[in-house]
């Protein structure tokens, strides 16, 4: 009996066929990631917010219904970060303040807000000196270790404590996003870690003038 191929031209022909199959997977994940970079920050496919219950700067509980008919600029992160969350907080810090200087009025409504996800150091006490270093009207909110992980899990915000070093200090590795809701705590959008404070500005001037 005659075989139609031999062995090594059916391992060559498998081969090619093996190494397309591996070039179309390769393209199919570049275009996905593509299309999660381009669409990502303005239409994400997940919810992001919801319902929070946490503690404010005096001590005070709080939910989302404090903030009710007040946009958010929210940013999560923690007090002790060496250099990440400074400098996204001094990013919604100026933010605020081009947006006093174009809208006073629309600033009014736009309430900038710190939520810490390192609960055990961040007490209520500290996180109102050290949200004021950044805008006077910033809401710096803190809660019970379940409380902090609740809202992080609805906002997608991902945070990890590390191992503390022998003087018990640690880092916390965490997503690093600004995000912007709207007055019923809606998602409207977010920004990356480093935007431009006026092109957050304009952004945000762009969303309730609209
Ligand atoms: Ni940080």
């Amino acid at each position: 009996m005659k075989r139609a191929f031999s062995a090594p031209v059916l391992i060559g022909a498998l081969a090619t066929l093996a190494a397309i199959g591996l070039v179309a997977i390769v393209v199919v994940q570049q275009l996905r990631s593509n299309d999660a970079q381009n669409a990502g920050l303005a239409m994400p496919d997940v919810k992001i917010g919801g319902p929070f219950s946490l503690i404010d700067s005096d001590g005070k509980a709080v939910t989302e219904a404090d903030f009710k008919g007040k946009y958010r600029l929210m940013y999560f992160g923690y007090s002790f970060c060496p250099d990440v969350c400074p400098t996204d907080l001094q990013i919604v810090g100026n933010a605020m303040l081009d947006l006093e200087d174009m809208d006073p009025d629309g600033a009014s409504k736009v309430v900038p807000m710190f939520i810490s996800v390192d609960p055990k150091r961040d007490k209520p006490d500290m996180l109102k000196d050290f949200v004021a270093n950044f805008h006077p009207r910033m809401v710096g909110l803190t809660g019970s270790e379940k409380q902090v992980a609740e809202v992080a899990k609805a906002f997608r915000v991902y945070y990890k404590l590390n191992e503390p070093d022998e003087d018990g200090n640690y880092l916390v590795d965490h997503s690093a996003f600004i995000y912007f809701m709207g007055p019923d705590g809606e998602y409207l959008t977010m920004f990356k870690h480093g935007e431009a404070s006026k092109k957050v500005a304009d952004t945000i001037e762009n969303l309730i003038s609209g």
